[in-house]
Formats: C-alpha cells, sequence, structure tokens
C-alpha cells in the first residue's frame, strides 16, 4: 500500500486545475452544448420510449461525423492533386489517404455495435423514423461522387438520387459542384499519365513492355507444343490464346475504347500505362510512394464495398430481405444490387494484376531511367542537377 505522505509529493498530482478564468473551456471548444443535445428520441416524445432509438441516433451521428472528416480529408487531397504535384508533397497525400482508410476501418466495424440492437428492439420504433433513410445522406453522396462515383454506374433505383434533395438548395448546389469537379479518380489520372517513362522518345515503357509480354505468351506457346498429352496441350494453348486477347484489351487502344464505353475499364488508357509501370518498379525510390499511394486507393474501395457489405447484412437481419426501406427501396434487394463493381471507382487497379508479368520479363530499366527514379537527397543525376531539378526530363512523379 502506498504511502500517503508519498503521495502527497508526488509531482505527478501537483498543479492547479484551470477554468473559465483562463478561457475557452473543453465543452465550450467542442461545442458539445450541440453535439451531445442533438439525441432526439422519437419513441420518447410518443410516449413509448425505446431503450436501443438512442444507440441508433448516436451511431447515425458518429458516421456522419466521419463522414464529415473523410470528406474533408479528400478535399484536400483533391486540392494537392490539382496543382501540378511537388515530389514532396506526395508524403502529405500518403498521411491524408492512410487517415482515410483507417477512418473506414472504424466504420466497418462500427456496425457490429448496432448489430446488438435486436430486430424486435428496432420494431418498436422503425414507425416513427420513417420515411428518414441513410439513402437521404447527404454526405455519403458527395463521398462517392468526389471519390468518382459517377451517374451512369450508379444502379437504376439510384440513378436519380438527388429526387430526395429535391427543395434543399444548398444541398443541390453542393451535389452539383461534387459532380462536375474533377474527382479524385479524375485527378489520380491526370497524375498516373505524366509517370516517367512512359515518354515514346524517351524510355518508352509501353513499347518495352509489349515486346516483354510477346516475348512471354511465345516461350510459353513453345513451352505447351511440347506437351505429350494432346488434352493438356490444347487446355495450354486455349488458356494461352485468352491470354493474348486479355493483354490485347489493353495494347490496342480501341478495345480499350469499347470497355471504357461499356463502363468495364474507367481509367483513360494512359493512366493505366502509369499505374502498371509504377506497380513493376516499385522498388524505385521514386516510385516507392506512388505505388503506396495506389494501394491506398484500393484500400479506400474495398473498405467502402465491406461496409457496404456489413449494411447489407445488418438490414437483412433487422427487416428481412423482403421489407421496402423506410425510404422508399426495396430494401434488402436494393442495397444488394450496390455491391457491385459499378461503385468501385478504382476497379482498375484492381485488375492489373491480370496483366503482371513475372519478374524476370519486366523490361530492365535504362541507366538514365534507374539514376533518374533513384533521385535521393544529395545525390544529381546524368544532368548533373542535384535531386533532377533543372533536367529538362525530371521530377515527372507530379
Ligand atoms: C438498423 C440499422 C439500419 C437499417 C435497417 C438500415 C436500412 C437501410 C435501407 C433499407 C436502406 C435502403 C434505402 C431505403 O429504402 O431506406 C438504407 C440505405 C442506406 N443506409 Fe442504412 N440502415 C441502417 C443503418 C445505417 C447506418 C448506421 C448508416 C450509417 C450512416 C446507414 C447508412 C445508409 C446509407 C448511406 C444508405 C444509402 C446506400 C446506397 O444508396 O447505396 N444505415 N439503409
Amino acid at each position: 500500500m502506498s504511502c500517503p505522505a508519498r503521495l502527497s509529493c508526488d509531482p505527478a498530482q501537483e498543479g492547479d486545475q484551470l477554468g473559465e478564468e483562463a478561457g475557452m473551456l473543453y465543452g465550450e471548444y467542442l461545442m458539445l452544448d450541440k453535439v451531445l443535445g442533438a439525441q432526439r428520441l422519437l419513441s420518447v416524445q410518443n410516449k413509448h420510449p425505446v431503450h436501443d432509438e438512442h444507440l441508433f441516433i448516436v451511431t447515425h451521428q458518429a458516421y456522419e461525423l466521419w463522414f464529415k472528416q473523410i470528406i474533408f480529408e479528400m478535399d484536400s487531397i483533391r486540392g494537392i492533386f490539382s496543382d501540378v504535384l511537388e515530389e514532396s508533397q506526395t508524403l502529405e497525400i500518403l498521411k491524408r489517404l492512410n487517415r482515410i482508410v483507417l477512418i473506414l476501418k472504424v466504420l466497418v466495424d462500427q456496425v457490429m455495435i448496432l448489430e446488438t440492437m435486436t430486430p424486435l428492439d428496432f420494431m418498436e420504433f422503425r414507425n416513427y423514423l420513417c420515411p428518414a433513410s441513410g439513402f437521404q445522406s447527404l454526405q455519403f453522396r458527395l463521398l462517392e461522387n468526389k471519390l468518382g462515383v459517377r451517374q451512369e454506374n450508379r444502379v437504376k433505383y439510384n440513378q436519380n438520387y438527388t429526387k430526395v434533395f429535391g427543395n434543399d438548395e444548398g444541398a443541390m448546389k453542393a451535389i452539383e459542384s461534387s459532380e462536375s469537379e474533377p474527382s479524385l479518380t479524375d485527378l489520380v489520372q491526370s497524375w498516373l499519365e505524366r509517370t516517367p517513362g512512359l515518354e515514346m522518345e524517351g524510355f518508352n515503357f509501353w513499347g518495352k513492355y509489349q515486346d516483354a509480354v510477346e516475348v512471354l505468351l511465345n516461350e510459353q506457346k513453345q513451352l505447351a507444343e511440347k506437351e505429350p498429352c494432346e488434352n493438356v496441350k490444347q487446355y495450354h494453348l486455349s488458356d494461352l490464346e485468352k491470354r493474348r486477347e486479355v493483354y490485347e484489351s489493353i495494347f490496342k487502344p480501341e478495345v480499350h475504347q469499347a470497355l471504357m464505353a461499356r463502363g468495364e475499364r474507367r481509367f483513360t488508357h494512359k493512366a493505366l500505362q502509369g499505374a502498371i509501370m509504377i506497380t513493376f518498379y516499385r522498388d524505385e525510390p521514386r516510385f516507392s510512394q506512388p505505388h503506396q499511394i495506389l494501394t491506398l486507393l484500393m484500400d479506400i474501395d474495398s473498405l467502402i464495398t465491406k461496409w457496404r457489405y456489413n449494411h447489407v447484412l445488418m438490414v437483412q437481419r433487422m427487416i428481412g430481405s423482403s421489407q421496402l426501406g423506410t425510404g422508399g427501396s426495396s430494401g434488402y434487394q436494393y442495397l444488394r444490387s450496390t455491391l457491385s463493381d459499378r461503385y468501385k471507382v478504382f476497379v482498375d487497379l484492381f485488375n492489373l494484376s491480370t496483366f503482371l508479368i513475372p519478374r524476370k520479363y519486366i523490361p530492365p530499366l535504362s541507366s538514365f531511367m534507374k539514376s533518374h527514379l533513384c533521385l535521393i537527397w544529395g545525390t544529381r543525376d546524368q544532368n548533373g542537377s542535384a535531386n533532377g531539378e533543372s533536367s529538362s526530363n525530371t521530377n515527372k512523379t507530379e
């Protein structure tokens, strides 16, 4: 047991408590009277208090606050991307993207807390909140649009999502800007299109990559033709034919365009080239952060899809598969239809794996490219400029 005499001279317990005389206090700074005074239980007002309505409201409010923070981070990232990006800023982008990813992880897990409410408890107050629905969440729509979910990719019921904001001028204005301003995916694509090494007159990565794929497919064809068993041989040959077609879908711009028109591919041809190049040479110092950015963008898509999935499961648990939603949709069935790739804005990054080739076939970097991508503090590129500042073909990881 500790001695009282020792406690009284414990420096950890020293110091005065500052109060109002020192200025603004915690509650005032955070405007907690507003935040904590915003839980109005309709069941209480209707004289049938339902314990779980408190959790229902707090959970939704917590989501909306985190949506606000995500939008805040995403706007700032879009701001950095929309200027000519200095390489020194990629760390800031990484930091903020990572923050969004961590928040989304919390949002995915948070669904579990609401699932502690039973469907019977929910039924007790569901009628009071009708026709309110998460479908009317303005911030969720802004988040989707700012990421780059396009109107034409939304499922049918979701096509005219703006209808619910009809009388709210401020909301409609915010939605219009979020649809017309360059989205995160637009900006990422412009950045990828400027990947150093794509220039045909320079390193010409794309030409070299096509040659490497040709070598790979030819070698594999030769191997397949040596196969003694006819069935196995035909299997390998037809598989190779299919793979050749897949590669052609990126080598032939017209095929790529056709896939884009069908919504099956979203990235521009040049942006896709940049993403493939960064993926291959991610170990080069100047591609390391861009590669991390691509990974975080995929994480964002994955986590939003996971949130959608967790939300759909929760909805099925609460209202089953055939009750209408309070917002008027088919409920579970509508939400299930939103789980498709239509809502993944970075789907092309996921699909990059289709186009990877074994390491030994990856075109080696020229010595210029090698030193260009290796620039680190204090080093000089081949033109003699420190950190590539004044060289004509440098600083393009913009
Ligand atoms: C008991 C819990 C919940 C139930 C039963 C539920 C039910 C539903 C249903 C049925 C819809 C489809 C639209 C409609 O007709 O109403 C919907 C949409 C939506 N809900 Fe929930 N929800 C719950 C919790 C939440 C929470 C905690 C959030 C967090 C913000 C949320 C956000 C959304 C969003 C953003 C949509 C629109 C999704 C889209 O259109 O892609 N929901 N919800």
